[in-house]
């Protein structure tokens, strides 16, 4: 059955039937999803794969694409995803795929992503919604949607998804959703919060049966949609940097950093992270450079600054664990080592 008939049927007031075969689902205040709505998850990596499952597991008929035979391989057998054919006839597109240079995970790179929008715009229906789920550069869902000469409609609803705690931090936690057009927006909401959100900003098209139960803050813009994914990175990423400097400055000043982190976070509105190994981690480096070149007009001098100290950071600690493994008597050798850095070991402050 061509999507394009329903449409056009739907078009005539014929909203409830058409399209879905399932008798419990046919009024909007349904929250789970429909097997007459037909999914395709791009991009089954570390967020694909759960997001994929989730959308499988709220009833949606749940197709998977990517272009390592490994990865669709493990989703077909790990998840019960189906392998898609092609792109075409599908009512929702949603993207994870990754957006970062091939040889280093810190660099942001758009090209894969471009690339699978290049094939939706060349195979999808009319009328589909497409939602970018990936972390992406300021500007690029609107150029997505400009390829796509809104034929097709396009959100983008950036992931919050934590690895290390998915039971609450995993694919239904509260998302910010942006679309290029109100239309777009609306059509996100409905996929995404049916009716959770009231029905301010949520639409009735009846390409999409059910949602996904996951609550939206909705913005009027996707690039509010794409900046508030890479600034809530970059302000963590500051957090961290801080508490970075503190422990460089409190070792090269003879303070021991855990007491004092102690004492600070006893004050009702502090909260010092703890330096680690660095900043590291898939996101946080890439999404802070994401932001610090949004702009040709202003580059955050506070981030640029913190980008340094994590170098310096990373540098101390190797530089302390050299100097630990050197003598048995740790205490002298950190003192040593205090005492070293700032006399001869160029850390540039
Ligand atoms: N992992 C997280 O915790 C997390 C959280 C929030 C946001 N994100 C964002 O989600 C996106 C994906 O991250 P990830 O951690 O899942 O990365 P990942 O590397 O684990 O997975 C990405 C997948 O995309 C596939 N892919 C790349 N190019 C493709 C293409 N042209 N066509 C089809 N598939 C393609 C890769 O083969 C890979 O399997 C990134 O933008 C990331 O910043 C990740």
């Amino acid at each position: 059955m061509s999507r394009r008939k329903i449409i056009q049927r739907d078009n005539n007031g014929n909203t409830n039937n058409n399209n879905s075969n399932n008798g419990h689902h046919h009024h909007h205040h349904d929250y789970n999803g429909s097997p007459g709505t037909k999914v395709l998850v791009v991009g089954l990596g570390q967020l694909g794969l759960p997001v994929a499952q989730y959308v499988k597991q709220r009833g949606f008929d749940t197709y998977g694409h990517d272009i390592s035979t490994r990865a669709m391989e493990n989703a077909e057998r790990m998840a019960g995803i189906k392998r898609a054919s092609n792109f075409g006839d599908f009512d929702v597109y949603i993207l994870c795929v990754s957006t970062h240079m091939p040889d280093d995970i810190y660099l942001p790179y758009a090209d894969n992503l471009m690339a699978v929008a290049r094939r939706i715009s060349e195979e999808a229906d009319d009328g589909a919604l497409v939602c970018i789920e990936s972390t992406i550069p300021l500007g690029t869902a609107r150029k997505i949607c400009t390829m796509f000469n809104h034929r097709l409609h396009v959100a983008h609803v950036p992931h919050r998804w934590y690895v290390h705690d998915q039971e609450r931090y995993g694919v239904n936690q509260l998302r910010v959703a942006g679309g290029i057009e109100p239309c777009c927006l609306a059509m996100a909401v409905q996929f995404y919060s049916g009716d959770l959100n009231g029905n301010a900003f949520s639409s009735n098209n009846s390409r999409i049966k059910g949602s996904l139960g996951i609550p939206t803050h909705p913005v009027k813009s996707t690039e509010v949609a794409e900046l508030s994914k890479t600034v809530e990175n970059a302000h963590r990423y500051l957090q961290i940097a801080f508490a970075e400097e503190l422990y460089i400055w409190c070792r090269l000043n003879n303070i021991d950093f855990w007491e004092m982190r102690d004492a600070l976070n006893t004050k009702w509105n502090v909260n010092i992270l703890e330096p680690r190994d660095g900043i590291g981690g898939h996101c946080l480096p890439k999404d802070t450079r994401m932001f610090l070149n949004s702009s040709q007009l202003i580059k955050s001098k506070i981030l640029s600054a913190a980008v340094e100290v994590d170098m310096d950071y990373r540098n101390y600690k190797k530089f302390e664990s050299q100097a630990t493994t050197t003598t048995t008597n740790t205490t002298t050798s950190l003192k040593d080592s205090n005492s070293g850095i700032g006399k001869n070991v160029s850390i540039p402050v």
